[in-house]
């Protein structure tokens, strides 16, 4: 007896759906006060972007060259980073964002692995650029 397929709509959780279907965080920012770029090892990227007011992050956008399942991640990432302070922002885990989204496929955790790794670099870069805020003007 085959087991019962996967059905996508059915199957996946509420927060999944949600993650892997918003659209309003997909975009460039322009001026961001952090931004990283990370590809993984299957080819996908993603690009994050953060707005940081008085050490608070108000925003958080991405560009993704990759499967629904980075899009979720990504999402996922942007959505528990917001309201964080830079500190608390560098707790967010892996296990995290697979807890949030309760259905990500198991074999598909590296796609969460990208999402937080492009938000710690966009951290990094915002730290660099608080102690070297001259660099700002030389960027792109
Ligand atoms: Fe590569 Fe999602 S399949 S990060």
């Amino acid at each position: 007896m085959t087991p019962p397929k996967f059905d996508f709509w059915q199957d996946h959780s509420k927060t999944y759906l949600e993650m892997a279907c918003q659209t309003e965080r997909i975009g460039c920012m322009q001026n961001p006060d952090g931004y990283g770029k990370r590809k993984g090892e299957c080819g996908d990227t993603i690009e994050m972007f953060i707005n940081v007011r008085d050490d608070y992050i108000q925003a958080v956008s991405f560009m993704i060259n990759g499967c629904i399942n980075t899009v979720a991640c990504a999402n996922t990432a942007a959505l528990l980073a917001e309201g964080k302070t830079v500190a608390q922002a560098w707790e967010i885990s892996v296990e995290n964002i697979i807890a949030y989204l309760e259905t990500l496929p198991s074999q598909d955790s590296h796609c969460a692995e990208l999402a937080v790794g492009a938000l710690y670099m966009a951290l990094s870069d915002y730290i660099r650029m608080k102690k070297e805020p001259w660099k700002r003007i030389y960027k792109k």
